[in-house]
């Protein structure tokens, strides 16, 4: 098993270019399911996750072509409707080919996932959603088992809680879905937007992506297209962390620096100098002490879960003391253990972390738990004192593209041992 070997104390200066995103990516390759067209993909990141996406659909009947980062999906037929369980319990996201599957084939089967590091994740809106939409769901073996042999109906579908993938999902239904759909209590992050672009170049017929309410009238088939998916904002938040826990001088290109406002905003709060000079790209100056500022997740476009952990790891190097709220998933404090094991100064109290800053951190043994955790481990190290040793980094090369390529080029002290 890989390992990071990070020595603490460099300042980060350059420049970081941003990878498109895995989270847009991944709905965006089980879109492919909908149509037997060729659908081209571009900036696509060669990050794990995709991998065993790719894998997923060429098991379901999708011939995949890969050069660079450009991917070529063909399904003419769907061989096998269904994602095992030795994928779904590798990736939670093998469940998007849940909504296509059933559109498409009007059958899936899907291994249903188990716990996870960070919650219990269920995936009952999706499946409520399906089966609003006329599937018959039913449950055995650990699988759920969808079924619709004579096509979706449109409907309107009230999710009781705000779901990324499970807006997707249905999303991905509803497209070839008899009639309208109406999808209230939507995610708004872009990477639903980014999907619905996709689709509509695919022919289909949606509005309202991006706001709470999304509307989709079924059309009877989808042709190919090609797409060019979104930048990474979690990948590029991370970077703008990296920069400001060193108190350097980086830049952040091609991102969409809208879908970080509520980063930047927050980080202006903790003094933090940042500036804008076009709409990709962030620059991140060094500007003294950095000030402890509260912050809870929140739905996009609140402070996105997936930077809770590297936003700690900053706090820990904040002057004061700052509260660190977990409002989307109910487990996803794993890092702070490992933080303290380097000498942070955090307590824990339910879905909050009160964090005491600043503290000396030293380099020490830490295991990565998560994708995101393992990132703000690696934040940690960077100002750590002496050497820090990652364990089990595969779990960050799920989502992130040459994360020790990018930051070695800006001037970390980081490398990869086996
Ligand atoms: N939830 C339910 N029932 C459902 C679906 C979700 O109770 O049917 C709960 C979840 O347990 C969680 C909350 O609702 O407490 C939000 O979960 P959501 O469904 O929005 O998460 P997700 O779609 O499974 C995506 C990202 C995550 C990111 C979350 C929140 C992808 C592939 N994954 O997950 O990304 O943290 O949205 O923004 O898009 C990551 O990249 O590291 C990552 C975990």
């Amino acid at each position: 098993m890989d390992k990071f070997v990070i020595e603490g104390g460099a300042k980060l200066h350059g420049t970081i270019p941003t990878s498109g995103s895995k989270n847009s990516a991944l709905p965006a390759l089980a879109a492919a399911l909908l149509t037997e067209d060729k659908v081209v993909l571009k900036r696509v990141p060669r990050v794990r996750d995709i991998r065993t996406m790719e894998r997923l659909l060429q098991d379901i009947g999708s011939y995949i072509t890969v050069e660079n980062e450009q991917v070529t999906l063909e399904t003419p037929r769907i061989v096998s409707p269904e994602a095992p369980y030795e994928l779904v319990k590798t990736m939670r996201a093998s469940s998007l080919v849940l909504g296509p599957l059933v559109a498409r084939a009007g059958r899936a089967r899907v291994s249903l996932p188990g716990g996870c590091a960070i919650g219990a994740r269920p995936i009952d809106q999706h499946l409520s959603g399906l089966q609003l939409l006329g599937a018959q769901i039913s449950q055995e073996h650990g699988y759920v088992e969808a079924a619709a042999p004579n096509g979706l109906k449109g409907t309107r579908i009230v999710f009781d809680r705000i779901t990324v993938t499970g807006t997707e999902d249905i999303l991905m239904a509803a497209v070839l879905a008899n009639g309208e759909t109406v999808i209230e209590n939507a995610a708004r992050e872009p990477e639903v937007v980014d999907l619905a672009n996709l689709l509509l170049k695919m022919g289909a017929k949606i509005t309202g992506a991006g706001t709470s309410v999304i509307r989709i009238e079924g059309v009877a088939k989808l042709h190919g297209a090609e797409h060019e998916i979104i930048a990474d904002r979690i990948e590029a938040g991370t970077y703008v962390l990296a920069a400001a826990i060193t108190g350097g001088d980086v830049t952040i290109t091609g991102c969409v620096a809208d879908h970080l406002g509520a980063l930047t905003a927050k980080l202006a709060k903790a003094g933090v100098r940042i500036l804008q000079p076009d709409d990709t790209t962030i620059h991140v100056l060094p500007d003294g002490a950095i000030h402890a500022a509260d912050m809870s997740t929140e739905e996009y476009p609140g402070f996105a879960t997936d930077l809770q952990a590297q936003y700690m790891a900053l706090m820990t190097q904040a002057n004061g003391i700052s509260i660190v709220k977990e409002t989307i998933f109910e487990n996803r404090f794993m890092h702070a253990q490992e933080l303290m094991r380097m000498g942070a100064n955090i307590r824990l109290d339910g879905r909050e972390a009160i964090v005491a800053g600043r503290s000396n951190l030293s380099g020490a043994g830490v295991i990565a738990s998560d994708l995101r955790a393992s990132a703000s481990l690696v934040l940690a190290a960077l100002v750590a004192k002496g050497e820090t040793v990652i364990d089990r980094v595969y779990h960050i090369d799920r989502g992130y593209e040459n994360i020790e390529g990018k930051l070695a080029a800006v001037g970390a002290n980081i490398r990869r041992v086996e």
